[in-house]
Formats: C-alpha cells, sequence, structure tokens
C-alpha cells in the first residue's frame, strides 16, 4: 500500500518506519527541510530503541522515503497520516492549528479518493474539523478516520508491531476495508483491531492516558500513606497487584509522571469536560497529586540537613523522564533539581542519554558528569530520579569512596531497603520505611 505520513516527530517517524517494515511503500513529510534532509541522508533524529535499524533498512529498499513538497508526497497515497504536534494552548485545551492547516493544505491538492487519518491525540470532534477543513476545498470523496496511538517511548517500535489492540474510529465502509488490510500484519497474533466511531476512538485515546495516569497517582497517595502508618508500599503493591481486576502494572509509585503524553492529555480531558460543562474531579486530583509529588522527596533533603541547603552539593541519577530514552519534557527530575537549586544547592548530574537536551534547556545550571561515579565526587547525598537500570545495582564500594556522607534519597525505589540498611546508608525511597 502507498502511504503518506505528514510530521515525522516521533509518533511519525515511528509510524513511517513500521508501516514501510512490513512492505508499505511509505512517503514522510515534513515542513522542515534540515530534518528532511537529514532523515533522507540515513542520520536519525530521534532517540528509540531499536528504531534506528529499521530505519536505515528501509531507506536503504526505498520503501522509506523524505520530502517537505506535500503535494508530491501525498499524490500516490491511499492513505494519508497526520502526524502533527497538538501542543496545549493557552487554556490547556490541545491546539489544532497544525491539524487543520493541514487539512486545508490536502483539501486544496487532493484529486481523488483518500483515507485521511489522525494519528495525533486530538480532542474528540476533531475528525469532523478535519473532514470539514478538507471538504471547503475538495469535492471529491474522502474519510476521515481516527486511528490513536499507544505506544511508548522506549518501546516503540515492539509497542506498534505488536499492539495490545488497535483502534480505528470511522463510520465509512470502504476505510474500514483499507485500514483492516493495512493492520492485518499487525494482529496476526490474535490481538483486534476495534472499529467504532471516531468520536469514541479519540476519548479512547484520552481515557486510556488518563486512566494510567490515575493509577500512578493513586499509587502515590497510597505511599504517601504508607510513609505516615508505617506500611511499606511494595508490598501494599504486590497485594492489591494480583487481584486480576487491578492489574500488576503500573503501580510504581515515583516521583510522578512526566513526559509528553501524560500531564498534556490528563489537562486536555480536563479541558474538554469543562466545555461540555462537566467537571472532571477525579482527574483534576490527578493532576494535583502528580505535582505535589515531583517535590516529594524535598522536605526530606532539607530535614536531613537541617534545612540548609546552601553550599550543599547534590549528584542527581537521572534527568529523563523514564528510562530508555532522552526525553526530558515534564521530566519530574528537573523539577526537583530546579527547586534544590534554587535553595542554595548545587547538583551534578548523569543520564545516559538526555544530558544534552538538558544541557540545551538550562545550560549550566546544572553541571555534567562523564559516568555516574564521576557524578559522586564531594557530593554530600546522592539523589536518584530515574530507573535507568544500570542505577539498579551499582558498586556501593565506589560510591562509599566518593559520596561525604552515605546518605540516598531515592525518588523511584531501587533499592531493597533492608540491603541498603545494612550497608550503613541513610536511606529514604518513595512509601518505604527510613534506613538509617
Ligand atoms: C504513555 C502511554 O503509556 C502510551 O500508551 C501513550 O501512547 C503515550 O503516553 P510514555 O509517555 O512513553 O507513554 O510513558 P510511560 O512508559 O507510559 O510512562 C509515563 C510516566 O509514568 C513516566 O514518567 C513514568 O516514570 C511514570 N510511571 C509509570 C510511574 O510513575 N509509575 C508506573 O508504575 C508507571
Amino acid at each position: 500500500m502507498k502511504i503518506a505520513v505528514i510530521g515525522t516527530g516521533y509518533v511519525g517517524l515511528v509510524t513511517g518506519t513500521c508501516f514501510a517494515e512490513t512492505g508499505n511503500k511509505v512517503t514522510c513529510i515534513d515542513i522542515d527541510a534540515d530534518k528532511v534532509e537529514k532523515l533522507s541522508a540515513g542520520e536519525i533524529t530521534i532517540y528509540e530503541p531499536g528504531l534506528e535499524k529499521i530505519f536505515l533498512r528501509n531507506l536503504k529498499e526505498k520503501r522509506l522515503t523524505f520530502t517537505t513538497d506535500l503535494a508530491e508526497g501525498v499524490k500516490d497515497a491511499v492513505i494519508v497520516f497526520l502526524a502533527l504536534p497538538t501542543p496545549p494552548g493557552e487554556n490547556g485545551a490541545a491546539d489544532l492549528r497544525y491539524v487543520l492547516g493541514v487539512a486545508s493544505q490536502l483539501g486544496k491538492l487532493l484529486t481523488d479518493y483518500k483515507v485521511v487519518v489522525d494519528k495525533s491525540t486530538v480532542p474528540v470532534g476533531t475528525a469532523e474539523k478535519v473532514q470539514k477543513a478538507i471538504a471547503e476545498n475538495f469535492k471529491g470523496e474522502f474519510d476521515v478516520v481516527s486511528n490513536p496511538e499507544f505506544l511508548r517511548e522506549g518501546v516503540a517500535v515492539d509497542d506498534f508491531m505488536k499492539p495490545d489492540r488497535v483502534v480505528v474510529g470511522t463510520t465509512s465502509e470502504r476505510a474500514r476495508k483499507i485500514m483492516t488490510d493495512l493492520y492485518a500484519p499487525f494482529v496476526r497474533q490474535g490481538n483486534p483491531v476495534i472499529f467504532m466511531d471516531e468520536k469514541s476512538a479519540e476519548l479512547t485515546k484520552y481515557a486510556a492516558n488518563s486512566f494510567l495516569a490515575t493509577k500512578i497517582s493513586f499509587m502515590n497517595e497510597i505511599a504517601q500513606l504508607c510513609e505516615r502508618l508505617g506500611a511499606d508500599v511494595d508490598m501494599v503493591r504486590r497485594g492489591i497487584g494480583s487481584d486480576e481486576r487491578i492489574g500488576k502494572r503500573f503501580l510504581f509509585p515515583g516521583i510522578g509522571y512526566g513526559g509528553s503524553c501524560f500531564p498534556k492529555d490528563v489537562q486536555a480531558l480536563v479541558m474538554s469536560s469543562e466545555e461540555v460543562k462537566y467537571d472532571f474531579k477525579i482527574l483534576k486530583a490527578v493532576e494535583q497529586v502528580n505535582e505535589l509529588q515531583k517535590l516529594h522527596l524535598l522536605p526530606k533533603i532539607r530535614e536531613y540537613f537541617n534545612n540548609d541547603l546552601k553550599g550543599k552539593r547534590f549528584t542527581l541519577w537521572g534527568l529523563a523522564f523514564k528510562p530508555n530514552t532522552d526525553d526530558i519534557r515534564e521530566a519530574p527530575a528537573l523539577y526537583l533539581a530546579d527547586a534544590l537549586i534554587n535553595e542554595g544547592a548545587t547538583i551534578v548530574a548523569f543520564d545516559p542519554e538526555a544530558m544534552p537536551n538538558v544541557k540545551k534547556s538550562v545550560g549550566d545550571r546544572i553541571s555534567y558528569a562523564e559516568s555516574q561515579y564521576d557524578a559522586l565526587n564531594d557530593a554530600d547525598a546522592l539523589i536518584i530520579a530515574t530507573e535507568w537500570s544500570e542505577f539498579r545495582t551499582p558498586d556501593f564500594e565506589i560510591i562509599n569512596s566518593k559520596l561525604r556522607n552515605k546518605v540516598i534519597f531515592d525518588g523511584r525505589n531501587l533499592f531493597d531497603v533492608k540491603y541498603i540498611s545494612d550497608l550503613g546508608y541513610h536511606y529514604e525511597s518513595i512509601g518505604r520505611p527510613i534506613a538509617k
């Protein structure tokens, strides 16, 4: 099948590459000439494990091409994916400027039937708006379909190739047939393509992310209770997670969720609800809890250092919002670092992938180390903000030799409390007993 993907950001590039991998001929279109040049030359523009290999292979086979020319890019395509940014607008609602702008340009270009697919996370009713924007200029036949993505950064290729489910919102039989054929190779193992109307598909994406965010904020509040009651959240998590109705996954407390999706989508669903005069009370609380959680370690650190952080030097392991990505959007680590710096502390950070992005955004407000151990030199305490695998079983002899005090504040519960207590550390984590 011939496919066009408009927008070569994170979602667009993964989508385009993975469709090429199953034998489709994919043209990716972007207005950023620099990016298109880099991608065409085989230089990948995002960090995503496993993507580069299939990107290069499909580029070589010419199943994957890049252009800035929208007309040329969509000319032969049967399906046109919109993978454009939908940043939060002034009031938190998703800004549809890019999506609708491209839709109206498409209207001027189309000459034959196409399925136009919303892949970006867009508010309920967007398919209808896209339909209208195209129809203003194009009187022929076309369909607009909502097909939200559920990719997780770090495992996006796997999520795309083996999805738990594919959600397709369309009421057109013609579009349904084309989308069924397109996704057939991805659902061979038996996972479903769930067809529904456009609005339900649009809401499904927000509901999924908001529900997952709710799970996290809920566990973060249980962790707060554990700290006050002397219970251990790890035990409670296992105790409830073995109930199949609750499930084991996504129950890990920490210093809050971040990234490009959860904060934005929760906020957008609250806003969309308000537009239809519904007060989404649970989601507002989910947001509030997350805001507080990002600074959950701060009072603990203050208390340990007698409310005087001036001149203190802290090692920060992890800057990315989660492991296996260089993405620092809404990363809890940066909120915490900022708060500590505002109280007069200095931060020496190490992150396996995210340091270049942090340098670009905050420059030398933070110092950067060559390795996780170099970051420890003469530090007053170690703070852990992202659960990269290499932080899980570190060499404690090296840590001992470098840290000024045997003190660790762990925002991701990486270590066993008893083990670290036996090593003589003062160790504070989330929702678990303090080791002194
Ligand atoms: C998420 C959704 O999972 C994905 O389906 C959607 O398409 C995009 O948004 P992503 O943003 O890549 O994907 O991150 P994810 O792995 O879901 O984690 C989100 C945040 O939640 C991270 O900050 C992570 O640290 C936090 N988290 C996750 C927890 O604090 N506890 C958990 O138990 C799980």
